[in-house]
Formats: C-alpha cells, structure tokens, sequence
C-alpha cells in the first residue's frame, strides 16, 4: 500500500463507532476495511451485531474517554456523524438534495457570493466553464456554490470518515433530478492532497481552492455545536502550509485560501489581495490575469 493512503494517528482524535442498519451492511463494511488499511496498525476492530468499534490503539486510554468523545458514523437511510454522549448535538450529514440555496445559485443569483467572488466568476465570460481543485473539500459547501455556478470540480478530501459523509451525500443527490445536474460537476478522489499533488501535471486547473481547518483551540472557534464533532474528527489539519506549494504548481490563474479572520497567511505567503467577510477572509494568490 502506497503512503499516499496512509492516514496519520492523530487525523483521527476519538474513538469511532460504526453502526449500521440492516440493508446497509456491506457498505459499512467495506468502509471499515477501508479505514482500517488506512490507520494500519493503528487500528483496533470489535465487531458486534450492526455495529463496529475503531479505535486508535496507542492514543487513547479508553477508561479516561469521557463519554462524548465518541463519534459515531451512522449508515442508515443517509451516512451521518453524531457525537455520542449526554445531551449530544445533532447529527452532521451532506444534504445537497435539501440545500434551499441550490435554486437561487442556478437561476443567475449568487455571483455576489464570496467564494465565487474569490475564485474570479466575475471576470470569466459566461460561457466559460472554470476548472476548480478544491484541496480540502469538507462537507462540500464551498464546492456546491461553485458548482452550481457553473464551476468544474475536482475535490479532495483525505479523512476518510468525512469523505463517506460526502460521497453519501453525492450519491443521494445524484437521484433527485434538480440538483443531480450540478453535483455531476463535483468528482470527488480520497487521496491526501499533499501526497499527490507533485504527481499532478502543472496549471492543469483555473483555480486551486484551499480551506484546511485552522487549530484554533479557543471555545469561540467551536462554532456550531453540530460542528464540534467535525472538528473532533480531524483536528486542526497542522500540516496545512504544505498545501500551498502544490496547490500553486497546479493553478493556471490563482490560488484562493479561506481562512478565519485573524489567522495569519497560510505557509506565511502575502496574497496578491484579499477579500474579507464578517468572520472570514479570502486570501487571493494571483499567477495570470483570466
Ligand atoms: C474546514 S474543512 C473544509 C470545508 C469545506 N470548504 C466546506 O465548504 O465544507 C477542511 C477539510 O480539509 C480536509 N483536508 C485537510 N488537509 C487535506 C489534504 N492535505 N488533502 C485532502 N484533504 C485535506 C480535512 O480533512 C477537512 O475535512
């Protein structure tokens, strides 16, 4: 097995439980295998009826967990995230079906939106289709803004629990008709995009979108309560200065970083500009006018 699929320990900070409904078995299987090549030795597996226990072996003393430190990974009618413990938060899913913005995006409005700002939709002509890597895809929702305005994508995303998150949530809107046209321009890879991106070929996309989670450890960064459980999950992505050298190897026009309002600029780079929200900001790395 290649290092490229070798996930590190501490991409995974908590005890996982896999549960899954009866007619969901043998894809909650195949994650478990999958995940489980990922974490190598790492890994611990308890199979009981309908659900599975992963731990990371030498990171945890499970008797100190407290008890929302468990995630579980739920397969059932859709693929969700719940913290589990007293009074947990709701559940984290991809719902692209039930996105109410996806109407508004595809019927002209939404050029006005940041990331489609930042990415430069405003200075291409209609009529042409911009290529996008999204470096660090997440739950998707920067992606499906730039899909639905038109944007190519191709999306990476190396945590394989929020990758089955999206992959779930691709695969359900790929049946509701109104939106399957704009997830069909959203291809989704698993791989570390740290790891490939020297093997990708040069100015091969427009714009290379990049928005690691930042490690924050303040409680203000702990934003939605559903969120916490994500940020759990992943941590704070600490080797995300990396992301920049490839990511502006494979950019034709710019690179665009998402980051919060006082993070300093990712892998210390000064942008050419920047465009800045009420709790965020686009850090813009410009190479050739569109
Ligand atoms: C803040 S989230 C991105 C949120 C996303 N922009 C959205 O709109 O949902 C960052 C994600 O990037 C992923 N990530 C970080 N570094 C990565 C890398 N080198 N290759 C692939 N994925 C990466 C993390 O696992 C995490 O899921």
């Amino acid at each position: 097995m290649s290092n490229a699929f070798k996930l590190k320990q501490e991409q995974v900070q908590a005890a996982l439980i896999v549960l899954y409904a009866p007619h969901r078995e043998t894809q909650a299987k195949a994650f478990v295998e999958h995940f489980c090549e990922q974490l190598g030795d790492q890994c611990s597996e308890k199979t009981n009826a309908q659900s599975f226990v992963i731990r990371p072996k030498q990171k945890l003393d499970l008797t100190s967990l407290d008890s929302d430190a468990h995630i579980a990974l739920v397969f059932d009618e859709e693929v969700y995230l719940q913290a589990v413990g007293p009074k947990p938060p709701g559940p984290v899913s991809v719902a692209f079906e039930g996105n109410a913005m996806i109407h508004r995006l595809k019927h002209g409005g939404g050029k006005g939106e940041q990331v489609a700002k930042a990415v430069g939709l405003g200075k291409v002509p209609q009529d042409r289709q911009l290529t996008v890597l999204d470096a660090t895809a997440g739950l998707g929702r920067d992606a499906l803004i730039l899909a639905a305005l038109g944007c190519k994508l191709d999306l990476y995303e190396r945590n394989p629990v929020v990758r089955e998150l999206l992959k779930d949530g691709l695969e359900r809107a790929s049946l509701v008709s109104d939106v399957a046209d704009v997830t069909s321009r959203m291809s989704l890879n698993g791989e570390d995009f740290i790891t490939v991106g020297d093997s990708l070929e040069s100015e091969s996309y427009d714009v290379v979108y990049l928005d690691p989670m930042f490690p924050d450890r303040s409680k203000s960064a702990l934003v939605k309560k559903e969120m916490r459980v994500f940020k759990q999950l992943i941590g704070g992505d600490e080797d995300a200065d990396a992301l920049f050298e490839p990511a502006y190897r494979l950019a034709k026009h710019r690179v665009v970083v998402k980051r919060p309002k006082a993070a300093p600029f990712l892998a210390g780079k000064t942008p050419s500009l920047q465009l800045k929200g009420k709790s965020g900001r686009f850090d813009i790395y410009t190479k050739k006018a569109f």
